[in-house]
């Protein structure tokens, strides 16, 4: 078989199953185009992406203004590495840091990357600024987190599969429970602490949205404390929760924004590490960085992909039909269907199994009716579509998720 050739569903799994690591575990559809909210198989069936690459797609599949920017740019630059200045770096990083209203941007590629961006950051800060002994700085961070996969991310995590047998691990890190101000409150005691990294709400947890208020508290102990506020918006950013950041929604603004996924539109791996400058100019030339961060390429895409969501107001969007959603989704009488949480259009619903049927059963019934989602943590399924979404589609969608869960009873 040539590396060109057409192949069907059945065949391009089983090429993946014998030739790829086995660290994932997908739905077995083979998808071939996508456009806007929707995605199609290799067989030419339509399905409503109601994952949006994990909110890396906020801006609809194959957005035409940010493809315009991604293959206009690669024709002309795409890779200098920092060695040299390019010319389109400055403008985005004058962009993004007047969206977010910060003073500096530092570009990464992946989430997971930014992420220990901030994390080196913040220790730098914790010894150059705050006068923490050396070695000694420690960062608090929330049961049930997900920031990525990198040993040193994964080495405060609490899920087996994300830590199991990948020790020894990196020190420095308290692991609080989420939603809970006092135990910051106990662990700020202690002087190494430098800073507080969680998610604004816990994507991968399964959508899980803290208390109101929770924020604010938590931002203010930070402050009193001299600890660096550090919100990972990797998932939660860029309009997906209904506002341009999940912080947003409670008027608190962070020492340290971590931004990946939507940055982007899914377009190109870019992520992003904003500070100000008392923050930021800790990392000297040479002591951090990478070769594709902050490229052309990247660059232009972020920038269109950022313009996309003010243009197209997908903020607004997201807050409104995220509203509709769950009033919609918890109006569907079943026994299976036990909780709707989630905020803008990142929501999830919690399956209780009926006989042998699980979570992972709707979800092949709800791809069968041409919606496709996936479960997290074996009874939980998040529901995020593109923010592009208009109403009547989302309702076509309730639609089909009622009738899968309904299939049950
Ligand atoms: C909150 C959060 N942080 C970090 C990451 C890691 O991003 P990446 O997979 O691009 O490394 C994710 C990915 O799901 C995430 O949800």
């Amino acid at each position: 078989m040539s590396t060109s050739e057409k192949i069907t569903s059945k065949q391009a799994i089983a090429l993946e199953e014998k030739h790829g690591a086995h660290n994932y575990h997908p739905l077995p559809v083979v998808l071939s185009c996508g456009e806007g909210v929707f995605v199609w198989d290799v067989e030419g069936k339509r399905y409503y992406d109601f994952l949006s690459a994990y909110s890396a797609v906020n801006q609809g599949h194959c957005h035409p203004k940010i493809v315009g920017a991604l293959t206009e740019q690669a024709q002309k630059l795409a890779l200098t590495s920092r060695a040299f200045h390019n010319d389109v770096l400055g403008q985005y990083e004058k962009y993004i840091t007047g969206i977010f209203g910060y003073d500096k941007v530092l570009p990464m590629n992946t989430g997971a990357e930014a992420v220990e961006t901030a994390i080196k950051l913040c220790r730098k800060w914790a010894y150059r600024k705050k006068g923490v002994p050396e070695n000694q700085a420690k960062i608090v961070v929330c049961e049930n987190n997900f920031h990525g996969r990198t040993t040193t991310i994964v080495s405060f995590s609490n899920d087996p599969d994300g830590y199991k047998d990948y020790g020894p691990f990196t020190p420095g890190f308290i692991r609080i429970p989420y939603n809970d101000v006092d135990a910051l409150k106990e662990a700020l005691k202690d002087p190494n602490v430098a800073g507080f990294l969680f998610e604004p709400i816990q994507g991968e947890a399964g959508v899980f949205v803290p208390d109101e208020g929770y924020l604010t508290k938590t931002y203010e102990l930070c402050k009193q404390n001299n600890v660096l506020f550090i919100a990972d918006e990797v998932q939660t950013g860029i309009a997906r929760t209904g506002k341009m950041l999940a912080c947003d929604h409670e008027n608190v603004k962070p020492d340290v924004v971590i931004l990946g996924k939507a940055i982007s539109g899914g377009l190109y791996p870019v992520s992003a590490v904003l500070a100000n400058d008392d923050v930021m100019l800790v990392i000297k030339p040479g002591e951090h960085g990478s070769t594709f961060g902050g490229n052309p390429v990247a660059a232009k895409v972020a920038m269109a992909a950022l313009e996309v969501i003010v243009e197209e107001k997908l903020a607004e969007r997201a807050e409104r039909l995220g509203e509709l959603l769950r009033k919609e989704l918890r109006a569907i009488k079943s026994d299976m269907l036990t909780l709707v949480r989630g905020k803008g259009l990142l929501n999830a619903i919690v399956i209780k199994p009926k006989g042998d049927k699980t979570a992972m059963d709707v979800c092949l019934k709800m791809a069968e009716n041409g919606l496709l989602a996936k479960p997290t943590h074996g009874d939980k399924i998040r529901f995020a579509p593109p923010l592009v979404i208009s109403e009547e589609q989302l309702m076509e969608c309730v639609e089909i998720i009622r009738k899968s869960i309904e299939s049950f009873e």
